[in-house]
């Protein structure tokens, strides 16, 4: 008969290649592995050969970079996501791409079984068990680190005995997620809330550049597609950002997140241009969305990005709400200048077509258009019913 097969999300870490032979031996099933480029900087061919090295029966590595971009970091533009309105949620936003590649690959295989290297307490597993089991619902679910019961130094004994390198990066007590939107950071002596994080954590983010400078945003409906006036595709815009943004140390962020799964935990990002792109759309659109439907945006992005943080991707309900988005974005075309500064940046300047900014009603100058006569009317009844309730009684001054 023939064996069953499975395949695995595979970083070409320590845990997901113990994970390639614990699924052998444990399971006695053939291991194909998929590994994805969302630009975490990985060298695809290494992991690819350590993948082979370790028995597996296909090694997929696949570029995704555009196909992150487009349909995961794009909507998330649209819609400003940023869970508890601080962190961007780089590493949410991979993990359903993650769950469709997964699923294709089982298919094109005919596995049974998909694994991947998610522990039991995070957020992350239960992004790639949704996104798996919306898209493919007959598909099992393996997740090693959830079901082994080994202790780190069990774990490297293991990897020991069965000749699986370990990685140097081993060394380092802290567990990382990088792609192309941020980087995030747990553990070690971060789990201690009132300590300052080391210097040393921080990879993307380093005061460089003290002399101050701008930069300029163009985005077309939404989406970025120039930076400094200069046309690029947007995996080289975010790069770009990443460079000039981080190099003013622009980009931290502390967290005390709100688990899914109830724990409060504390979390690093580094997300230079994932913040300066999305305070610039967000400063593009107060210039041209009326004011109900920019109110009633912000309140819908909330649940958004918390839709997204909770593994709710495929879900009917985040579709909705982006079809809701992308409406928005029709006139969300213009340029904003924003200035840095070490730590720190901010909007200074913003201007569109379709600006709803008009100068001859705001300016406090002579001969302003405004009609201040019918302000008075205006007034009366829009606060109609505010008087006739304080008719009755209601308040004493
Ligand atoms: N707390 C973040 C989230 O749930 C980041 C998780 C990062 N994962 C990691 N292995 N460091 O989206």
């Amino acid at each position: 008969m023939e064996r069953e097969k499975v395949v695995l999300a595979y970083s070409g870490g320590l845990d997901t290649s113990v994970a390639i032979k614990w699924l052998m031996q444990k399971y006695s099933i053939d291991v194909i592995t998929l590994t994805v480029d969302i630009g975490q900087g990985i060298d695809l061919n290494e992991i690819k050969n350590k993948a082979e090295n370790l028995g597996v029966e296909k090694a997929y590595v696949l570029d995704l970079r555009e196909e992150f971009i487009k349909d995961y970091i794009i909507p998330a533009i649209k819609s400003n996501a940023m869970y508890e309105r601080v962190y961007p949620l780089a590493t949410a936003l991979s993990r359903p791409l993650i769950a469709k590649y997964l699923v294709k690959v089982a298919k094109e295989n005919g596995a049974k079984y998909v694994a991947h290297g998610c522990t039991g307490k995070g957020n992350d597993q239960v992004r790639i068990d949704l996104g798996v089991k919306a898209l493919a619902p007959d598909l099992e679910i393996i997740a090693p680190v959830r079901e082994w019961n080994f202790s780190r130094e069990e774990e490297i004994e293991y990897a020991i005995e069965n000749n699986i390198p370990i990685p140097v990066s081993r060394k380092n007590p802290y567990s990382i997620d990088e792609n192309l939107w941020g980087r995030s950071i747990e553990g070690g002596i971060l789990e201690d809330p009132w300590q300052e994080p080391p210097e040393d954590i921080y990879l993307w983010t380093k005061l460089e550049n003290k002399e101050p400078s701008y930069i300029e945003i163009t985005f077309e409906k939404g989406i970025p597609v120039k930076l400094n006036g200069v046309e690029k595709d947007l995996v080289g815009l975010i790069e770009e950002l990443n460079k000039i943004a981080g190099s003013y140390g622009i980009g931290r962020i502390d967290h005390i997140e709100n688990r899914l799964v109830g724990i409060k935990s504390r979390e690093i990002y580094e997300a230079p241009a994932a913040l300066v792109i999305i305070k610039a759309h967000e400063a593009l659109e107060d210039l041209v969305l009326p004011r109900e439907l920019a109110h009633f945006k912000r309140m819908l992005e909330d649940k958004y990005a918390e839709l997204v943080y909770y593994g709710l991707w495929f879900d009917p309900f985040r579709e909705a709400l982006q079809a809701f988005m992308d409406k928005t974005q029709e006139r969300v075309t213009g340029k904003v200048k924003i200035k840095l500064i070490p730590w720190s940046f901010s909007i200074v300047g913003r201007d569109s077509p379709y600006s709803l900014y008009d100068h001859s009603l705001a300016t406090y100058d002579k001969g302003s258009t405004f009609s201040t006569e019918s302000a008075v009317g205006f007034i009366k009844l829009f606060g109609l019913q505010n008087y006739l309730y304080a008719l009755k009684g209601g308040k004493n001054a």
